[in-house]
């Protein structure tokens, strides 16, 4: 499918997918999406309740790693160390690399985001000190983790254009994947999704969106209640 560099409202950039009308990130802002639903109501809200080393930390679609940058800039901040897994079946091209401006936008070394592309698949790799990478080039469909996570960044394309993704079977595999109290949070606000995750076991939360989005959503694997 044919992809395209496009400047969002808060200057950052983000792919789009001219045959679905779809985008990686926001229109109304990339890194500004990125930094509140995944930095603000994932990562912040998971340290202040618990410190692991290392937080593990599950993204589901790498794509630009936009995520991952500004994971690795806030936890050298906070002081945690972070294992990232990257899930992705259509990892972007090194071109397309070179036009992100996220480097810029994020005052930091193009190096530093150079890295986490130019490493290698299917390998924990270093990246810094505290910010550990690994990329598996894999369908969401294959994930078969079994508590292992803190924390989901489920930034899929849309139910509009990857209603599949979107399902029981989908939420299933993340809840199977989390740790117990681990979280996924999701810019998707659907009545549809929220149902999906509660079938599943999580306690769901609507929370405020980011900047041109109402609502987006938060699912916690509490641990269930004992029966007698
Ligand atoms: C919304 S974009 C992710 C944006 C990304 N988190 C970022 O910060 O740039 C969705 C990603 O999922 C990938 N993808 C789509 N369908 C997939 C599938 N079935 N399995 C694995 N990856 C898939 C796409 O290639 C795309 O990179």
């Amino acid at each position: 499918m044919k992809r395209e560099i496009i400047i969002t409202e808060d200057g950052s950039t983000t792919i789009h997918i001219p045959e679905w009308d779809e985008q990686y990130h926001s229109k109304h802002g990339a890194i500004q999406e990125a930094y509140h639903v995944f930095i603000e109501m994932g990562f912040f809200y998971f340290l202040k309740r618990n410190q692991p080393k290392p937080l593990q930390i599950l993204e589901i679609g790498f794509g630009t790693g936009l995520n991952a940058i500004i994971t690795l800039i806030e936890a050298k901040k906070s002081k945690i160390e972070v294992d990232y897994i990257g899930v992705e079946a259509y990892p972007i091209a090194p071109d397309e690399v070179e036009k992100l401006n996220y480097t810029q936008q994020l005052k930091i070394s193009s190096e530093l985001f150079q890295k986490l592309h130019q490493c290698n698949w299917e390998s924990l790799e270093e990246i810094t000190k505290d910010f550990k990478l690994l990329k598996q080039k894999k369908f969401f469909s294959e994930i078969e983790d079994q508590n292992n996570f803190h924390l989901i960044y489920f930034d899929a394309f849309g139910a509009r254009v990857q209603p599949e993704l979107w399902t029981v079977e989908i939420f299933q595999k993340m809840y199977n994947a989390l740790k117990p109290e681990g979280v996924l949070v999701t810019y998707s606000a659907k009545g549809s999704v929220r149902r999906a995750m509660q079938e599943v076991g999580f306690t769901v939360e609507r929370l405020p969106g980011p900047p041109g989005k109402r609502e987006m959503l938060r699912g916690t694997k509490h641990s269930r209640r004992k029966t007698k």
